[in-house]
């Protein structure tokens, strides 16, 4: 059996995925690990690295060859090659979803959206890492002024029918706007549909400036708030689809360029 290990170094949490390769048609994915980064990106990854290899009883000589993705991948020492955000994600999601041909892919620190052609290549992309609006920290930063875990998100969406519109774009505004709202006693569950639909409608300004193809795929760790995507699909009219671990695409697109050096 051949191992191939993936690392995505994110601005938020760092992870790696474990595939087997029996021959090319026939890879697996045999574990993942996911932790926060950190201060210290290589140190996590290798720890990551070291409790999934440990719980499956494989040795590091036993993986052939080790790649590294995300905005800290320069600073690991001890993986083969490096590749690209974007090349990663779309590799990684279209193992899962064949037909993808925008990925969505919604990070701690930025968002990105990739077209995909019919052979699966990478045509175009947009990317938005200058602000935190849009971005998981920005849910992150609200939850905390809601006092609210950001778990709940997605369930709390579907608690109210209608939501209140978070007017502001800019971070810091928005952080004060929604002090503003608790203020005046709206409810809080309205608040945070608002906030969900707010980064649903970020994103999807951000896709129109490469086009919307079917089908559509949300990845990264915002995914993981059903609320989000729901604000997505219902902005959108269509169906979004997420794959079982969305946080993990990069990772496992970084493990299947480690099967092809
Ligand atoms: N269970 C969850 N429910 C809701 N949101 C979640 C959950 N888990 C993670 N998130 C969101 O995912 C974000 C982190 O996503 P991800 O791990 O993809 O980021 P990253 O790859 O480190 O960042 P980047 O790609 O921007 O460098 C968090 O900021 C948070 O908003
Ligand atoms: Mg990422």
């Amino acid at each position: 059996m051949n191992y191939y290990l993936g690392v995505d170094i994110g601005s938020t949490t760092t992870k790696i995925v474990l595939i087997s390769v029996k021959d090319y048609d026939k890879t697996e994915i045999i574990d993942y690990g996911i932790q926060e980064t950190g201060p210290d990106g290589n140190k996590t990854a290798l720890e990551l690295m070291n409790n999934v290899l440990g719980k499956h009883g494989i040795r590091v000589e036993e993986i052939r060859n080790i790649v590294a993705t995300g905005y800290g991948r320069v600073k690991v020492d001890f993986v083969d090659k490096t590749k690209t955000e974007i090349s990663c994600h779309a590799k990684g999601v279209i193992f899962v979803f064949p037909n993808a041909r925008t990925i969505i892919d919604i990070g701690g620190q930025d968002s990105k959206v990739i077209k995909v052609g019919k052979n699966g290549a990478v045509v175009d992309f947009v990317m938005n890492d200058k602000c935190a609006a849009g971005t998981g920290r920005f849910l992150e930063i609200m939850a905390k002024v809601l006092q609210e875990d950001l778990k709940n998100f997605g369930h709390i969406h579907n608690m109210v029918p209608d939501y209140v519109e978070i007017t502001n774009i800019c971070t810091v505004f928005a952080e004060s706007e929604v002090i503003t709202l608790i203020t005046e006693g709206i409810e809080k569950e309205k608040i945070i549909k608002g906030l969900n639909y707010s980064v649903a409608k970020r994103a999807l300004s951000l896709a129109k400036r490469v086009g919307i193809d079917k089908d559509i795929i949300m990845s990264g760790g915002v995914a993981k708030n059903k609320g989000v995507v729901q604000a997505l699909e219902n902005l959108l009219g269509t169906n979004v689809y997420v794959p079982e671990e969305p946080q993990i695409m990069g990772a496992l697109g970084a493990a299947l360029f480690a099967r092809e050096m």
